[in-house]
């Protein structure tokens, strides 16, 4: 086992670095059980009893998560080691993660979301938060009078961001906005999918809980459909959150677990990778006269930047968009004309992604009907731009 003090990006190669205790092997083991042998005594070895509850792959992957988002010393199990420090939990999807956080919090409790945010978080919010009797509201989380102003003391109990946001990587200051949070006593939960803890790591700005689509970056090869949820705290409304997964049935099997923490050993590689070719891309591009914006946080003109830089570190990510001149049309003309590309919804995966959002997201999307989001995976840049660049230089040509 590596030395505790070994940095996250060893801990990630070496998917914690335990061989199999049975047989040496380096690779980790899979345990598909879904029950376990009782003693004639009544006692369980280890206390496992029943997969929907937990699983020895799934929490190989939690304490790996952990410990690359600083929530738990290596070492820690999901319930923790003692009664200090964070933890994680898996579940079947990001979107499984992300609700069991709200349907933890109680009838009447004020939520605060920002305005730009994953589709799939903003849709379950219209749809079912009203039934589930949470008051919920979207505000511009980058506008941090806003957020004050918004907050409801005493009533508001969870303020939920995503940073950089889906579709136009809109910047959060998380250490402002925690704050705001904490000072009127509500939790602060980020949707780390995009950033990574490659990148940000929220809880180091105050964050209470973190939550991922592990579908994205942490599995990254368009394989695995999971989610993650992390704490800071193993607390009372912590117990909610894992018991909600048990009760509801929205655990990560474990061989979805085992196929997450391969993806998890090369996470650093893939996201450094994409965050510098889509730094090459937004660059490259920026100014380009078919295009009326680039949104990056790692353009010095990105509103974001400024933040961006103070909170990512060693790279702004693998996402950008780009707003074409011409509108819809163009935007539309340059989907069907990229060949490198992989035109699909999704994203953080090792190829690179195109889509008209808009369309994905559907007739109520607020997203700009001339906006393209790219997810730039491991190709070489060159390749990236040059087809980037005919598809744009085709849009002056006939059509
Ligand atoms: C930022 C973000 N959060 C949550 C989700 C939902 O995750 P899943 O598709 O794994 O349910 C997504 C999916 O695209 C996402 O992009």
């Amino acid at each position: 086992m590596p030395e505790r003090s070994v940095s996250a990006e060893t801990l990630a190669a070496q998917a914690l670095g335990h061989a199999d205790p049975d047989s040496g092997g380096l690779a980790p083991v899979i345990n598909p059980s879904t029950n376990y042998e009782q003693q004639p005594d009544g006692s369980y070895r280890q206390d496992r009893v029943y997969t929907r509850a937990d699983n020895p792959t799934s929490e190989q992957a939690e304490r790996l998560l952990a410990a690359l988002e600083g929530a738990a010393p290596e070492g820690a199990g999901p319930e923790g080691a003692g009664s200090e420090g964070g933890a994680c939990a898996l579940f079947g999807s990001g979107m499984a993660a992300a609700t069991a956080v709200f349907q933890s919090l109680l009838p009447g409790d004020h939520v605060l979301v920002s305005r730009v945010l994953y589709w799939g978080v903003r849709k379950w919010l219209a749809e079912f938060a009203l039934t589930w009797g949470l008051d919920v509201e979207f505000t511009d989380t980058c506008d941090l009078e806003a957020v004050a102003a918004a907050i409801r003391p005493g009533r508001t109990r969870l303020l939920w961001v995503e940073t950089p946001a889906n579709p136009m990587w809109e910047i959060t200051d998380l250490t402002a906005l925690c704050e705001l949070g904490h000072q009127a006593g509500a939790r602060v939960a980020v949707d780390n999918t995009v950033a990574t803890p490659v990148l940000t790591r929220p809880f180091e700005f105050g964050a209470d809980l973190v939550v991922h689509s592990a579908t994205k970056y942490l599995n990254g090869h368009g394989d695995v459909l999971a989610g993650a949820v992390l704490t800071a705290r193993r607390d009372p409304f912590w117990e909610r959150i894992r018991s909600w997964r048990r009760n509801a049935g929205a655990m990560l099997g474990p061989f979805e677990a085992w196929l997450l923490l391969r993806g998890m050993r090369t996470l650093f590689l893939r996201v450094h990778r994409a965050s510098e070719t889509a730094l090459a891309v937004a660059t490259r591009f920026d100014g380009h006269p078919a295009l009326s914006a680039v949104l990056y946080p790692g353009l010095p003109s990105h509103p974001g930047h400024q933040i961006a830089a103070r909170q990512m570190r060693g790279g702004f990510g693998g996402m950008l968009s780009l707003r074409l001149a011409g509108g819809a049309g163009d935007a539309r003309a340059v989907l069907g004309a990229v060949r490198v590309f992989k035109r699909a919804t999704s994203l953080g995966g090792v190829e690179s992604l195109i889509e008209h959002r808009r369309a994905s997201e559907g007739p109520s999307s607020p997203v700009p009907d001339d906006l393209l989001r790219l997810s730039v995976g491991i190709e070489p840049a060159a390749d990236l731009i040059a087809d980037l660049d005919a598809a744009l230089g085709r849009l002056d040509g006939p059509r």
